[in-house]
C-alpha cells in the first residue's frame, strides 16, 4: 500500500542531548506547528533534521534518537557541523531567506555554501529514497529543500511529488539576482504540484519560470520535460478548534489553577481602570519588523500621551537562528530599544513594554492571546503569519482587534483586520488608537467574519485541498485541462 511522506528541514520535534539524556521539544515556526496536526492525524512518516549534530552522537545515542523519533513517526536526516554551518545557517538562512524576503542587503552568495546546499539536498534525497517506494506520495516543504523534488523525481517517477513554499516567492526582479537561478527552478519543477500561500507568490514564480527557463506556461500549468506541472495557491490555515477549544475551556473553567503568567496579566488589568494590553508574538527575525514596531509604539506614545499608563505592549520574541550575525545584531538592537523606551517612559506604576526573549508552552500562549485586547502583527515581509490567525481563533467572546501588516500573506484573507503599511508610522499609530477605541459592536462584527473564515479553511482543509489537487495531477498529461 502506498504511503504519505512529509519532508522538511525541521521535524515537528527537536531532540536535545544533555548529560547523555535525551529530551524532546516541540519545534517553533509556522511550518512545524501547522503541519504537526496534519501529521498527527495521518499514518505517514515525516523525514527531517532532529536538530542535533551527527558527529556528537555515539552509536547508542544515535539509536536512542531514532527510537524517540520513531515514536513521533519521524525519521532523522543526520547533519554534520559543516552541514549546519554551510547549508542551514549559511545558504538557507544567509542567502535564500533574506533574498526571498526582499532583504537583498543581507543576502550573501557563497559558492562553497551553494555546494553544501546541493550536498544536503542529496542527503535528504537518499533518506527519502531509503524510506519510500515508487508510487508513494511525497510532500516536500520549504526553501531549505528547493532541489529535492527533482532529485526524488528521478528515482520515483510514479510518485506524486508535492512541494509547498512557506515563505514569500519574490518578484522576478529580485529572483533574477540569484546566481544559481536555473538550477533552483529546475529543482522545484521535479514536483507535480507546487503550492504557495498567495496568488501573488504564485504569479511571481510563474513569471520567473517563463523569463528564466523560457518554458511554456498555460495559465497555472508548466510544460517541462514531457510533464505538466501544476502551480496553485493554498493559504495555510491553523488548527482552529485546538485554539478555540483551549480558550473556551479556560474561560469557562474559572476555578482552574491559573498560571503565574495569567496572574501577572490579570494584575495588569486591575492596575488601573480601562488599561489595555497589546500583544505581539514572533520569532526574533528581522523580517518580523520588531525594532520598527517598538519605534512605532514610541511614536504612538508621543502622539497620544493620554495613553501613558493606560496601555502596555507585551512582546514575545522567540529565539531563532541566533548563530547568524544578522540575528545577533537584531537581538542587541531589540534589547537596546526596549531598554531606551522603558527608561524614557516608565513611571513607578508602569513600564510600557514587557519583553520576553524565550519560547512559551501552548497553555501560556493561550493566556497571552486571551488576555490581550489588541494583537499587533506587523512584519516587514512574511509568507503567511499564523500568529495572526491564532489570535483570532482564541477570541471566543468575539472581542479584540487585530492590526496586521499588509506585507504578511495572511492580510490577503483577513480584510476585517486593521491593515497597515508598517513603514508608515502615522498610519501605524492611528491604527493603535483606532484599535484601542473600537466599539464592542465593531470588534464583534469584524471578529465574527474572521473566525468564520478561519474555521472553514483550517489547516486540515488546507492539507486536504493540496493533497486532492496533487492526486489529480497526471504525469502523462500533455495538454492543458
Ligand atoms: N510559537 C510557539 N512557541 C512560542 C511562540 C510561538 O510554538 O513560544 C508558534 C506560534 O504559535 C505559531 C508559530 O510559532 O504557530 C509561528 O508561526 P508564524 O507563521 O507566525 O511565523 P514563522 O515563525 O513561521 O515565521
Ligand atoms: C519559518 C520557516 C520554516 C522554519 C521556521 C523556524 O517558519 O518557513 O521552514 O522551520 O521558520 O526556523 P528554523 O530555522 O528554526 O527552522
Amino acid at each position: 500500500m502506498s504511503k504519505n511522506i512529509i519532508v522538511s528541514n525541521r521535524l515537528p520535534v527537536q531532540i536535545v542531548l544533555e548529560n547523555e539524556k535525551l529530551a524532546v521539544f516541540p519545534s517553533v515556526g509556522g511550518l512545524a506547528t501547522g503541519m504537526k496536526s496534519v501529521h498527527a492525524d495521518g499514518d505517514g512518516i515525516w523525514i527531517g533534521w532532529s536538530g542535533l549534530e551527527e558527529t556528537q552522537l555515539t552509536q547508542k545515542n544515535k539509536e536512542n534518537v531514532e527510537k524517540a523519533l520513531l515514536k513521533e513517526k519521524c525519521i532523522p536526516v543526520p547533519l554534520t557541523q559543516d552541514n549546519i554551518d554551510d547549508f542551514y545557517l549559511g545558504f538557507s538562512n544567509k542567502t535564500l531567506w533574506p533574498l526571498f524576503h526582499y532583504f537583498t542587503e543581507y543576502t550573501s552568495f557563497e559558492n562553497s555554501q551553494w555546494l553544501s546546499y546541493k550536498e544536503v539536498n542529496e542527503k535528504f534525497a537518499k533518506v527519502v529514497l531509503d524510506n519510500s517506494e515508487d508510487g508513494d506520495t511525497i510532500w516536500i516543504h520549504d526553501y531549505q529543500l528547493l532541489l529535492l523534488p527533482e532529485l526524488v523525481k528521478e528515482h520515483r517517477p510514479n510518485s506524486k511529488i508535492g512541494f509547498f513554499l512557506h515563505i514569500p516567492y519574490p518578484s522576478f526582479e529580485i529572483f533574477r539576482i540569484f546566481p544559481w537561478r536555473e538550477q533552483l527552478l529546475k529543482g522545484m519543477l521535479g514536483a507535480d504540484l507546487i503550492g504557495f500561500h498567495t496568488y501573488d507568490y504564485e504569479r511571481h514564480f510563474l513569471s520567473s519560470v517563463k523569463r528564466i527557463l523560457r518554458l511554456e506556461v498555460n495559465f497555472n500549468q508548466i510544460i517541462y520535460d514531457d510533464r505538466v506541472i501544476k502551480v496553485d495557491s493554498f493559504p495555510m490555515g491553523i488548527d482552529y478548534d485546538k485554539f478555540y477549544n483551549a480558550s473556551k475551556l479556560k474561560n469557562e473553567n474559572t476555578q482552574a489553577e491559573k498560571s503565574d503568567l495569567q496572574i501577572r496579566l490579570e494584575e495588569h488589568h486591575k492596575s488601573a481602570s480601562g488599561t489595555k494590553l497589546i500583544l505581539s508574538i514572533d520569532r526574533l527575525d528581522y523580517t518580523k519588523g520588531i525594532p520598527n514596531r517598538i519605534k512605532a509604539f514610541e511614536y504612538f506614545l508621543n502622539q497620544y500621551p493620554e495613553y501613558k499608563e493606560k496601555v502596555r505592549l507585551i512582546m514575545l520574541a522567540v529565539p531563532s537562528r541566533s548563530n547568524v550575525p544578522q540575528y545577533k545584531r537584531l537581538k542587541r538592537e531589540t534589547d537596546e530599544l526596549v531598554g531606551r523606551i522603558n527608561g524614557k517612559f516608565s513611571t513607578v506604576n508602569w513600564t510600557p513594554i514587557w519583553y520576553f526573549y524565550r519560547s512559551f508552552p501552548f497553555e501560556n500562549l493561550i493566556d497571552l492571546y486571551t488576555s490581550s485586547d489588541v494583537a499587533l502583527i506587523t512584519p516587514l515581509r512574511d509568507g503567511m503569519n499564523l500568529v495572526a490567525k491564532e489570535y483570532v481563533a482564541t477570541r471566543t467572546n468575539q472581542d479584540g482587534v487585530l492590526i496586521l501588516s499588509e506585507m504578511a500573506g495572511a492580510s490577503k484573507e483577513m480584510n476585517e483586520a486593521i491593515i497597515i503599511n508598517p513603514n508608515n508610522f502615522e498610519q501605524f499609530s492611528n491604527a493603535i488608537k483606532q484599535a484601542l477605541e473600537m466599539s464592542e459592536e465593531e470588534q464583534n462584527s469584524r471578529m465574527k467574519i474572521l473566525q468564520k473564515r478561519l474555521k472553514r479553511y483550517n489547516v486540515e482543509k488546507w492539507a486536504s485541498e493540496f493533497m486532492k489537487s496533487l492526486s489529480n495531477t497526471n504525469k502523462n498529461q500533455k495538454t492543458v485541462q
